[in-house]
């Protein structure tokens, strides 16, 4: 069973949490992608009322394209959010995001959701955050260099991320820079507010308020909860 498998198996699961009549902050990714899908299905079988805040612009193409009716954070609060990982502490529940770029709204969606759900498959549990990914810091672009030293300071790698198929710099859904941001991380909560501290950071991907982690494994889905 491949892990795209596995992540259609979590989306599977993760769309009879929802309930007629809820907002559902709607995450970005490949999993993510998968949970919209079948949110629309599911709004088109049974005629839900339900209602989706996208994370990004990939989300909200995603759900014109699946026909789920789209509010703001202006209008509503979030009932449930659904959104995928780079990498999830087995222990903590706390995760890397960013993989898309995108976590800045996505932070802003689920930190303000009354339930944050997060969907990944096996491979991205680990022992300890930053074993396999960097952490994405999204940077005012005028900020860039210092920020990168700021970030070299605290003993990490700052790597800017660069486009595919695109010269240069990555642009977030916001106009801004991407920095990776390779280090290890002893401390979750505490370096999650001192990379946010530094002049010119908008967020970075560390994330430590997380409800449940819906895994996807070979055996089934398992729900991992603090
Ligand atoms: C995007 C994200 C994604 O949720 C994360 O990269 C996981 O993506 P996928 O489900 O494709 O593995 O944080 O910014």
């Amino acid at each position: 069973m491949s892990n795209e498998d596995l992540k259609l198996k979590v989306a599977k699961e993760a769309v009879k949490l929802v309930k007629d009549g809820m907002v559902i902050g709607l995450g970005t990714g490949s999993t993510a992608a998968l949970f919209i899908r079948e949110l629309g299905n599911r709004i088109q079988e049974e005629e839900l009322t339900v209602f989706g805040i996208p994370t990004s612009f990939e989300a909200k193409m995603l759900a014109m394209q699946y026909g789920i009716p789209l509010v703001t954070l202006d209008e509503y609060d979030v009932d449930i959010a659904f959104d995928g990982a780079d990498e999830v502490e087995k222990k903590t529940l706390f995760l890397i995001k960013g993989g898309g770029g995108c976590h800045t709204q996505e932070k802003i969606v689920d930190y303000n959701a009354n339930k944050f759900v997060v969907l990944v498959d096996e491979s991205k549990l680990v022992k300890k955050l930053g074993e396999k990914f960097p952490i994405p810091v999204e940077v005012i672009p005028s900020a860039y260099r210092v920020v990168m030293r700021a970030l070299s300071e605290m003993g990490g790698e700052a790597v800017i991320r660069l486009g595919e198929r695109k010269r240069g710099p990555v642009i977030t859904d916001n106009g801004n820079m991407i920095i990776d941001v390779f280090m290890k991380v002893d401390d979750a909560v505490e370096l999650e507010k001192e990379i946010n501290n530094i002049p010119g950071v908008v967020e970075n991907g560390i994330f430590t308020k997380v409800d449940k982690v819906l895994v996807g494994t070979k055996k089934g889905v398992k729900t991992l909860k603090k």
